[in-house]
């Protein structure tokens, strides 16, 4: 070992010990005939001491030492004069003895500290010095103990991990594939996995009644803050279960992993039906931190000689509680806000309670004071308080709009502490989604998710209105995981091809062999997949799944480190019989 300790372990215990450290030059600083060095590794930094009157000829090569050096010291652990409570070593410091230079280091392209100067593109560009940085290193940490902690927690619940394969045929998730040429099957491609659905459904058929694994997917979709191409799932399946039993299992997990990484005791989950949750937050995917319920208002607001109003075909608003005294000028940046193109709504309404319980509102000489108290009553609101209003002729779009305005006005009022956890299970989806320009339904989790059983009459004649077994959970308005109950018969699953404008070939050549595996004694069951890297974040407090992925990719699904994606050569792509015209 080229250690006795690391540089975050040693304290005032330790006073008058001969130690050896090893690790990178964070900083230097020179003081009178002292040099003081920062030693860091991947447990913390350690100060080194350099004194010119005891050990010149030492202090003279310290002196030449650059950032990120990678030294070797020998020395005796002091107390410290001046320490430093924010470090947990901060009360001791080493008097070097000997010095070994390990490796010298280029000067780093940002300074290799929590405040760094470093912008996001560069720090990407060298992301293994990026890492070296305490903040990204603790997201890390952090993803091996959940990692770690849900393994432990299935493992003693009788789950197996079990890999399924990267090179497959296109899966059913919706989004498009990545796919990779075959070299031995020229013209044929395989895809990337979007998720082992089908994989975990025929474990399932082989009788492994509890399967996990912690697996890596891959999407070919616009990225967002909460997306990247390769993600990494927690995918479980269970057989012989109902989904009572899968709630009750991937709550309990849940809660394992609150209180073994963050000391946290969770109630039990409240259960929102999708219909409630489109209601009253206007989202499958509710941030419960904080109330703010939509009320609805087309009963009190329309008919009143509004245009806006009298045309809509939803009017619904939000009570912000104690907002009443926003200026004119908050008042116009919330209206920009929504009608932003990103958001759409073409305006907002707004009525203040004053301090003698009159309402004062941006649309006064359409309605009278009572009708003002009546919207006034509908919201329980008391004086102080701001309600907001939003209308369209499109009652999903306008729910949406008044969601991202709820979301806004939580941030902007401090509702959404990053310390506060709030979980629910969205339950009861719709199996089915319309979709206008394509003509047809889609799967809105995906085509093996199987219909309530009470609502299978209704395939026939309104499928529309078809709930499935479907649920996600949702925490602080994060889709963390979701899942199924799934078809395991197959000729309802058949049925569910032909609903979704599949023919009998195309669903024989895309899902043959899952039909042909039914035959063979399929168990009923369900499942769930987490995103580990959502489950992540919203453990750090992260604004984006970016940070606590080692190597991420950018907006433009780039890895800019290693610069991929990239061309092949022209060799590469004969072998594999594609042709690639760069002209465009
Ligand atoms: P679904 O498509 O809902 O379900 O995905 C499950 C969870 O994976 C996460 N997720 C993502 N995370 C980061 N980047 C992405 N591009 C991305 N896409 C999805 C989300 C989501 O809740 N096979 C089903 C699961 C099942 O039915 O058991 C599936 O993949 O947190």
């Amino acid at each position: 070992m080229l250690r006795t300790h690391t540089c975050g372990v040693l304290s005032i215990k330790h006073l008058g010990k001969t130690v050896m450290l090893a690790g990178w030059v964070q900083r230097l600083r020179k003081m009178g005939g002292m040099t003081f060095i920062d030693l860091r590794d991947r447990y913390g930094m350690t100060q080194l001491v350099f004194n010119q009157e005891i050990n010149a000829e030492l202090c003279e090569r310290a002196n030449h030492l650059g950032r990120e050096f990678v030294l070797q010291i020998t020395g005796e652990v002091a107390e410290r004069s001046n320490k430093n409570k924010n470090l947990p070593t901060g009360d001791i410091e080493i008097i070097v003895s000997d010095l070994k230079i390990l490796n010298e280091s280029a000067v780093p392209p940002f300074t290799i500290e929590d405040d760094t100067d470093g912008g996001d593109d560069i720090r990407m560009q060298y992301r293994y010095l990026d890492l070296r940085r305490s903040a990204v290193r603790a997201n890390l940490e952090l993803r091996h103990k959940m990692a770690f902690e849900t393994r432990r927690y299935l493992d003693t619940t009788g789950f197996l991990e079990v890999e399924t394969p990267v090179l497959i045929k296109s899966t059913p998730e919706g989004a498009r594939d990545f796919v990779v040429p075959s070299r031995m099957n020229q013209g044929q491609f395989y895809a990337l996995p979007q998720s082992p659905q089908t994989f975990k459904q025929l474990l399932m058929v082989s009788g492994f009644d509890r399967y996990f694994q912690i697996v890596k997917c891959f999407r070919d979709e616009d990225l967002r803050a909460d997306r990247q191409p390769e993600f990494t799932q927690i995918d479980c399946e269970m057989s012989f279960v109902e989904q009572e039993d899968i709630l009750q299992t991937f709550e309990g997990l849940t809660k394992h992993l609150f209180k073994t990484v963050k000391n946290i005791d969770l109630d039990n989950f409240p259960r929102m039906t999708f219909e409630d949750a489109m209601k009253y937050y206007g989202s499958d995917k509710p941030d419960t931190r904080f109330e703010m319920k939509f009320v609805e208002l087309m009963d009190v607001l329309k008919g009143y000689g509004f245009a806006v109003f009298d045309s809509a075909q939803y009017i619904g608003g939000i009570c912000a509680r104690g907002a009443a005294d926003y200026t004119r000028k908050q008042l116009d940046a919330l209206t920009d806000f929504v009608k932003r193109p990103q958001i759409g709504a073409k305006g907002l309404v707004y009525a203040r309670i004053e301090d003698d319980g009159s309402v004062k509102s941006s649309v006064d000489k359409f309605y009278s004071q009572d009708i003002l108290q009546n919207l006034k009553e509908k919201f329980n609101a008391e004086k102080g308080d701001l309600i907001l209003i939003i209308s369209g002729e499109n009652i999903n779009k306008a729910r949406k709009q008044l969601s991202e305005l709820r979301l806004e006005m939580g941030n902007q009022l401090g509702l959404r502490d990053k310390t506060k956890y709030s979980c629910l299970w969205v339950v009861d989806f719709p199996l089915l989604e319309w979709d206008d320009e394509t003509n047809r339904y889609y799967a809105m989790h995906h085509p093996f998710t199987s219909p309530k059983p009470e609502d299978i009459v209704l395939l026939d004649t309104n499928p529309k209105e078809v709930r499935a077994n479907a649920y996600d959970m949702v925490i602080n308005g994060v889709e963390v995981g979701g899942g199924s109950i799934r078809i395991h018969n197959s000729g309802l699953q058949k049925k569910m091809f032909e609903i979704l404008g599949f023919t009998s070939e195309q669903a024989e050549y895309k899902f043959g062999f899952l039909l042909n595996a039914f035959k063979y004694g399929a168990p009923p069951h369900g499942g769930i997949a987490y995103g580990l890297d959502r489950f992540v974040s919203l453990f750090a407090g992260l604004d984006s799944i970016r940070d606590c992925i080692a190597f991420p990719k950018n907006n433009q699904g780039r890895d800019v480190m290693i610069d991929a994606p990239s061309i092949i050569d022209n060799e590469q792509l004969d072998e594999l019989a594609l042709k690639v015209d760069l002209k465009n």
